[in-house]
Formats: C-alpha cells, sequence, structure tokens
C-alpha cells in the first residue's frame, strides 16, 4: 500500500456577528484609524457575544463543516483542539465540544501553542492519520482573545479578533495532503509576550487582577523583528528540504499578525505578493484562528485547486514558529 498522507477533505469557519472596527476603537482610545490601518494593515476585527466562549466559535465552524460534508458526528475519530483562550482551565475545550456536537466515538484534546497553535495541531492530526490508526480528524483552531485583552492597552488590543476555523483530516494514498511540516520552539522569546497570572506561578489574586497580569503583555517590536526572521528561515528550510521552489507555490498563507509582518516575510522569500493570502484587514489576530480561516477563505475564493501546492508559516508566544506545505487535495 502506497504511504498514506493526511489531506484536508473539509474546511468549515466561523466569526463571531459584533465588528469592532478601527473608528469604533477612536471613541475610546488614544489611537487612530491611520495609525493602526499604516502600522498593522488592520481595518476591523470581530468581537464574541458575551455568551460566546471559544467551544462556541468552534462549535459553529465545525457544524457549517459537518453540514457542507454531510458527515455523521459519530465517524469523527479525533478533535484536537489548537487555543490559548480555552473556556476553563479543564475540562479541555475538546472536551466541551465533543459533547455537544455529539461526537460519541471521538477522544481528544487541547493544544498550546499560541499563533502556531493551529500547525501544531495539523501535525498532529496529520501524524494520526499516517500512522493508519484514524480516519477522520478534526483539526481546529480558535481563540478569544478579546478575554484576554486590556482595552485601555493601545500597544496590544487593536491587534487581535475572536474567530475559529477547522479541517478536516482523511487518509490519501495519492499523496495529496500534508507532505511535510517543520515546526519549532525557542523558549528564550517567553518574556516578550506571555499572559502572566491564572496559572500555578501566579494563581489568581486581588493583586493579579489590579495588577493587570489577567490580560495578554507583549513587546510588539521584539516580536516583530523575530517573528519576520522566524517565519522567512522556516518556510526558506521547508521548501529546501522538499526541492520545491518559491515559484511552485501556487497559495502562501501566512500567519496574519501584521500586514507589515506578512509584506516582509515575503518580500525575503521573493514571493509574489499576489500568492498571499491577506483577511488581516477584516478579521485582525484571531491567533490559533488565522491558518483554518484563510484556509477557508482561500477554498471559497478558489484561490487553490487540486494539486496546487500551498505554504502556511506560523509565528507565535513561546516563541512557537513553523511551517507546513501541501499538496492540495480538495
Ligand atoms: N495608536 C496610536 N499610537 C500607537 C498605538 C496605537 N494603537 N500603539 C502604539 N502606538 C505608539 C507607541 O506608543 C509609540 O509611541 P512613542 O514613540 O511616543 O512611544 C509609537 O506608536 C510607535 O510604537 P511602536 O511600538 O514602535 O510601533 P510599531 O511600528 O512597532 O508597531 C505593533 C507596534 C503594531 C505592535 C508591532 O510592533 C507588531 O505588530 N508587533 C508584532 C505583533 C506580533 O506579531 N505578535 C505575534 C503573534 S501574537 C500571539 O502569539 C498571541
Amino acid at each position: 500500500m502506497n504511504k498514506l498522507t493526511a489531506n484536508i477533505t473539509a474546511v468549515g469557519k466561523y466569526l463571531p456577528e459584533k465588528k469592532l472596527t478601527n473608528k469604533d476603537l477612536e471613541n475610546f482610545l488614544d489611537t487612530s484609524d491611520e495609525w493602526i490601518q499604516d502600522r498593522t494593515g488592520i481595518h476591523t476585527r470581530r468581537i464574541a457575544s458575551k455568551n460566546e466562549a471559544t467551544s462556541d466559535l468552534c462549535i459553529n465552524a465545525i457544524k457549517e463543516l459537518l453540514n457542507g460534508k454531510n458527515i455523521d458526528p459519530n465517524d469523527i475519530d479525533a478533535i484536537i483542539v489548537a487555543t490559548v483562550t480555552p473556556d476553563m482551565m479543564f475540562p479541555s475545550t475538546a472536551c466541551i465540544i465533543q459533547k455537544k456536537i455529539g461526537a460519541n466515538n471521538a477522544w481528544g484534546f487541547d493544544l498550546s501553542a499560541a499563533c502556531s497553535g493551529f500547525l501544531f495541531a495539523l501535525e498532529t492530526g496529520s501524524q494520526f492519520i499516517s500512522s493508519g490508526r484514524y480516519k477522520k480528524v478534526l483539526v481546529v483552531g480558535s481563540d478569544t482573545m478579546s478575554s484576554i485583552l486590556n482595552y485601555s492597552d493601545r500597544n496590544t488590543c487593536i491587534l487581535f479578533g475572536d474567530g475559529a476555523g477547522v479541517v478536516l483530516l482523511e487518509p490519501s494514498n495519492k499523496g495529496f495532503g500534508i507532505i511535510d511540516s517543520k515546526l519549532n520552539i525557542d523558549g528564550t522569546g517567553g518574556e516578550y509576550l506571555y499572559l502572566k497570572a491564572g496559572g500555578s506561578r501566579l494563581p489568581t489574586s486581588i493583586e493579579t487582577i489590579k495588577n493587570n497580569h489577567h490580560f495578554l503583555y507583549q513587546e510588539g517590536k521584539t516580536v516583530f523583528k523575530y517573528a519576520v526572521r522566524g517565519m522567512y528561515n522556516v518556510s526558506k528550510d521547508i521548501l529546501e528540504r522538499n526541492n520545491i521552489s518559491v515559484n511552485d507555490i501556487k497559495l502562501f498563507i501566512p500567519h496574519q499578525a501584521n500586514k507589515r509582518i506578512i509584506d516582509s516575510t515575503a518580500k525575503k522569500l521573493k514571493i509574489d505578493s499576489n500568492k498571499v493570502l491577506i483577511n488581516i484587514d477584516k478579521y485582525a489576530n484571531t491567533t490559533a484562528g488565522t491558518i483554518p480561516i484563510g484556509l477557508y477563505d482561500a477554498v471559497n475564493e478558489k484561490k487553490v485547486s487540486k494539486g496546487d501546492y500551498v505554504l502556511l508559516t506560523v509565528f507565535g508566544a513561546g516563541f512557537t514558529f513553523g511551517s507546513t506545505l501541501i499538496k492540495w487535495g480538495l
């Protein structure tokens, strides 16, 4: 039998209805639409409603996928959820989703790798499929960033939005799907982007609340530099080790953290700008959501066809970074 690869056979996404535009932010923050568009490329972002948590965003995305392909939830073998904003510390978001969608035969878990989470989860799911043991794996990327942002900190709150995306992995014996992944972590970057309290190191207390330690902290400039270098290096390496030229790539879907990071990475890679998927203007940085949402948009806007090479590249807190090469098989 030919080697099994993990093929993406369906996609789903969900963005909350509520839009928060740059103009809306001007009403309560010392910022401007012009500054945000110039420095980040973001125009608007979606914000979850009071009764929407990460599992709800994921479930809406998954329902779209299952209904679109007419799949019985009982046929799902595993659910992997990449997120840094789970509904709660435990049980996992995967368990909450499993119950609500009625995936009675599935197991699953959450995976924490910030903005790189989806690619880390995709590689994990890919190995499950390639082993031959699992036939249908849902890989979800979602974050409710609005739950960990300080909306009086203009350095961070303008950058993020809420959203979810999901793909279904199924085996292919014709070489379609995930060809290779190169994933990295570099813990020396931990001090530049983190959420300090609420874990075992610094449990929630009146002090942690007073000191804003339950909000995302970021040293933007440092992260920016590492992001461009990390995304470039890992993209170049994966292309080289697979003997694929940048000209062979039909679509590059980079993590959507800042349009300037995307442009610099694409320029260093010498990839044509019309091959680069951009949706940061509409959704901002949805952390683990950006790549699966990007894949959904690519399919919906017919930017990929069967047999095309697609390159996914991410960078996030940790630091975490990675690149995945796909031979599109949908
Ligand atoms: N509106 C107006 N002015 C602002 C705003 C704002 N929203 N935010 C910052 N400024 C000001 C700053 O205070 C500063 O003013 P000062 O010179 O008087 O001190 C000035 O603008 C320039 O600030 P910089 O930090 O130099 O701006 P920069 O061009 O670096 O952009 C940004 C900041 C957008 C945060 C950028 O550094 C960035 O995108 N960083 C990387 C983000 C990222 O990739 N994160 C990784 C993934 S996230 C994850 O894993 C969860």
